[in-house]
């Protein structure tokens, strides 16, 4: 069958062969199928969705676009310690890159690969390249050899692991094709499969700023993820979080980096601190070393006594990044501009997505293909949830470049804060596990 024939046999409800998903993806690592029918594939799916036999067949075929790591034969790698942990897309989430080395300073491996930002959430590779010379195309070689030495090591999708998913990634971005319970679902675990882990931990964002807007969504794509992972003999936990409001202050790549390095000197905000240690205490679990509580312990010791911040460092400079730009040399804006409380009252709702659409009409991510992003532009937001404010209070801060004109960004932000008479309860952080 020709592409156009599968394309309108899956908008149509058909189901798509083995085989036809084979060629189909065959097409979209080498090239030889153009953007437009990719997109037009991507969106047929996200109407009609697939079938369980599909889902697995197109989630094995992207993960054999690429190169499927074995860690074996590396030094000082325990089989049973290869961990790593990937979260659906959230707004201010910078939890990957304090976890990666925090994990990795007590013991574990942690070969991860990452996104680039997808919607309105920002992603870890575009923060990771804020930090000057930071590069996440390592080759393969350079990559194990990072892992090894360092313990950690974070790049992106390149042309030799996961290839599919890179070109898939970055059309869903800009098509509206991403909130897809089997295309997030496949272009997770076929990364995390081809890592060569002993174990995953997955952070599934539920609420507004998330893809998942409800609990019931969010569960499901848990159990979509989870059900991959044991029908191919990945030990697989996802843990459901909220992403109602976003998450810490920070909202742009370097601002983030700026404030993970925060969370790594055991400081910055507690809602990062806090899902760092839960998940960090699941990803050991996993790995075998105690119980989550025990791990906790550990976790905190490595914040505390530096080993985290220093593995940081060490990670940096070993991915070609300059580690005296950290904290004070990262890339910054020339001006900030205010949004401020128009009355007195309580903050009772930050809305995630309108931060991050207003993030990314700053250029912190992509509205096309081609876009260059933005590294130092972004949100930070001076009040979370709960606070009490009287009118004219600053409520964010938006970093501009000089002579830019941030009013789309700046009514989007002045959107997304929701003021009431009456405070609200602290909302929780951990909403289930799967
Ligand atoms: N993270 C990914 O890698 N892919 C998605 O589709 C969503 C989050």
């Amino acid at each position: 069958m020709t592409a156009v024939e599968l394309i309108r046999r899956k908008r149509d409800g058909g189901e798509l062969s083995t085989e036809a998903i084979r060629s189909f993806i065959r097409g979209v690592a080498d090239g030889s199928l153009p953007d437009y029918q990719a997109s037009a594939m991507l969106m047929a799916i996200t109407w009609r969705g697939l079938t369980p036999r599909e889902l697995g067949d197109w989630t094995e075929a992207m993960l054999r676009s690429g190169e499927v790591l074995d860690l074996h034969d590396l030094p000082g790698v325990k089989p049973g310690l290869v961990v790593d942990k990937h979260s659906t897309g959230g707004v201010g989430d910078k939890v990957s890159l304090c976890l990666a080395p925090l994990v990795a300073a007590c013991g574990v491996r942690v070969p991860m690969i990452a996104g680039r930002g997808l919607g309105h959430t920002g992603g870890t590779i575009d923060k990771l390249e804020a930090i000057p010379g930071f590069r996440t195309d390592l080759s393969r070689a350079r990559f194990k050899e990072v892992l090894a030495e360092v313990g950690c090591c974070v790049i992106g999708q390149t042309d030799w692991i996961a290839p599919a998913d890179r070109r898939l990634y970055a059309l869903r971005d800009v098509t509206g094709t991403v909130e897809s319970i089997p295309l997030i679902a496949a272009s997770i675990m076929s990364k995390k499969l081809a890592e060569g882990l002993s174990g995953l931990v997955l952070d599934v964002k539920v609420g507004g700023g998330a893809f998942m807007k409800d609990r019931d969504a969010a569960l499901e794509l848990a159990r979509t993820l989870v059900g991959i992972g044991g029908r191919t003999g990945l030990p697989t936990r996802a843990v459901l979080t909220a992403m109602d409001q976003p998450l810490g202050r920070a909202v742009g790549n370097a601002l983030e980096v700026l404030e993970a390095w925060e969370v790594l000197c055991g400081a910055g905000p507690d809602d990062v601190r806090e899902l760092t240690l839960v998940l960090g205490a699941e990803m050991l679990a996993l790995a075998g070393m105690g119980t989550a509580a025990e791990a906790q312990v550990e976790l905190v010791d490595a914040l505390r006594d530096g080993r985290a911040r220093r593995k940081f460092l060490e990670m940096v400079r070993a991915q070609g990044g300059d580690a005296s730009a950290i904290p004070d040399g990262l890339p910054r804006t020339g001006a900030t501009e205010e949004v401020c409380a128009a009355a007195d009252g309580f903050i009772v709702g930050i809305d995630a997505e309108l931060v991050g659409e207003a993030a990314v009409a700053l250029g912190a991510g992509r509205r096309a293909v081609a876009d260059r992003v933005d590294p130092a532009v972004g949100i930070v937001l001076d009040r979370k949830v709960g606070a009490p404010v009287r009118r004219g209070d600053r409520l964010c801060a938006i970093h501009v470049q000089d002579g830019s004109n941030p009013l789309e960004a700046k009514a989007k932000v002045s959107a997304a804060f929701h003021l009431g008479p009456t405070p609200i309860a602290a909302l929780p952080l951990v909403l289930g596990r799967v």
